[in-house]
């Protein structure tokens, strides 16, 4: 599987409790899906869901818990990189007995096009992805217009992609990237109700920070 040469994630911060990690090790296997070269059978593993929605970076999995255990009709393929995030979601979909998620450990750039088959998702949603500010930063950032025809390959027609930021550059560098795609239309939107705070929009929120949600339907 070929991996991408400039990462959209940070590695500082990666400190693993000891309770993550035995969640790691113990519940990957009954709530994650292990990375392979091979395309998921997504309704074969949700058979009964309405929506299959997948969470681009969920961090601590604390807004992806309250969205499963909210809508039990559909269903979430959360994917992060980030161990100790892995395994808080993890213990929190076995304390709370959630059976809608599951979870998959790895880049979403080889996830989507190495696991997910064209047109299976009917939501794609991904909050507060890291904002690199900096200028020379900017090429990490995850919204650039071979992400959108990634994204938009793998999205039903109607389907949905779901952003929010709280950094109001890249807000605005987002909707520039989507006005660019013949694949997306939409724009800005008032929080939707079933959105729950994440835990880094909470961050930002005591900053003074103003939140931006887009939403943009696959054509
Ligand atoms: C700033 S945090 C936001 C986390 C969470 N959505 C929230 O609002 O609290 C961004 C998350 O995206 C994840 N991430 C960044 N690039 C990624 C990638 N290419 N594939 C999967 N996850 C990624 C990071 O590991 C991190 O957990």
């Amino acid at each position: 599987m070929e991996r991408p040469s400039i990462r959209s994630y940070s590695i500082r911060g990666s400190r693993i409790t000891a309770a993550q990690r035995a969640a790691k090790r113990l519940l990957q296997e009954l709530h994650g899906i292990p990375v392979e070269n091979k395309k998921l059978d997504l309704r074969a593993i949700f058979p009964t869901a309405e929506k299959i929605i997948m969470e681009i970076g969920f961090g601590m999995g604390e807004a992806t818990a309250i969205m499963a255990i909210n809508s039990p009709q559909n269903a979430y393929v959360a994917v992060d990189l980030h161990p100790p995030g892995i395994g808080k979601l993890l213990s929190r979909i076995q304390e709370a007995g959630i059976t809608n998620i599951k979870v998959i450990e790895d880049d979403v750039h080889v996830v989507l096009p190495y696991m997910i088959e064209d047109e299976s998702l009917d939501g794609v949603h991904l909050y507060f992805p890291d904002p690199w500010p900096k200028s020379k930063h900017h090429k990490r950032r995850i919204i650039t217009p071979a992400f959108l025809q990634l994204v938009a390959s793998k999205l039903k027609p109607g389907g949905y992609f779901h952003l929010a930021t709280d950094w109001s550059p890249y807000a605005q560098a987002m909707q520039l990237v989507f006005s660019t795609s013949m694949q997306f239309s939409g724009g800005v939107i008032d929080k939707s109700d079933w959105r729950p705070v994440t835990r880094f929009e909470g961050q930002g929120i005591d900053k003074d920070h103003r939140v931006t949600d887009l939403l943009y339907l696959r054509i």
